[in-house]
């Protein structure tokens, strides 16, 4: 994948609790792309979320893409049960204390895609060495402290993307975090390609207008920002 290349990925944490297949098939049914799962640990983050069933689940209901968030301490523990579950990329954070690229190097040898992630306070240095290593296939830039869906846009994180797009013009950008069809072209003119949206998808009138439409927007501030 290249920088245009658009993805749009619902975040299933916005789904009803109570219909997450439904919520699964809602996002296929709706032209996304995929479907990101995020994985809430409760040390890393202040909450709760879904384990590896959840993504079996997902795994059954579709044959999408998904891309899986790992908000956790320990993710080295734990990335072989996402990937029995049916992971295509795993993204783990850059901020806890573990053996970052060892971990990016297991994701890889066990056929899945690994990303790297990094919050709004982390400086976009610290995910360089990673990616001068050639160990990761995505960045994925928070525009929120992880932990919950629903929050406002942080803007200032996109002059990370701009610096990972400038200095790495093949990995994948995703943006995660507040995302809706008011800034998701703002994210595009920086760089980003992946787009995550959670609240401004699943509480549209028309997830697949939504869709469509955010697409579209991306599309075209990116490849206006290449001229
Ligand atoms: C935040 C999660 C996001 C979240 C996005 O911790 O990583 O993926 O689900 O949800 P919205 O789009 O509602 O901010
Ligand atoms: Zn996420």
């Amino acid at each position: 994948m290249n920088e245009l290349n658009i993805q749009i990925l619902p975040s299933l944490l916005a789904a009803d609790t109570g219909r997450l297949a439904e919520g699964v098939a809602a996002a296929v049914a709706a032209g996304a792309d995929g479907i990101h799962v995020d994985i809430m640990d409760a040390h890393f983050v202040p909450n709760l979320s879904f384990g590896p069933d959840v993504v079996a689940m997902a795994r059954r209901e579709s044959d999408a893409y998904l891309s899986v968030h790992l908000m956790m301490d320990n993710p080295d523990d734990y990335i072989r049960p996402f990937i029995e579950a049916g992971s295509d990329t795993l993204l783990i954070h850059i901020e806890p204390d573990y053996d970052v690229a060892k971990t990016l190097r297991d994701i890889r040898s066990l056929g899945v895609r690994p990303g790297i992630t990094l919050n709004p306070e982390t400086a976009v240095e610290d995910i360089f060495p990673v990616l001068e290593a050639d160990l990761v296939d995505e960045v994925l830039v928070m525009s929120v402290h992880p932990g919950f869906g629903g929050q406002s846009f942080i803007a200032d994180v996109l002059a990370k993307a701009r610096a990972v797009r400038e200095s790495f013009p093949e990995v994948d950008i995703s943006i995660d975090g507040g995302i809706d069809l008011d800034n998701c072209a703002e994210a595009a003119a920086h760089g980003c390609n992946v787009f995550i949206a959670g609240t401004s998808l699943y509480r549209s009138d028309d997830m697949r207008a939504a869709v469509a439409e955010m697409r579209s927007k991306a599309l075209a501030a990116l490849a206006g920002s290449r001229d």
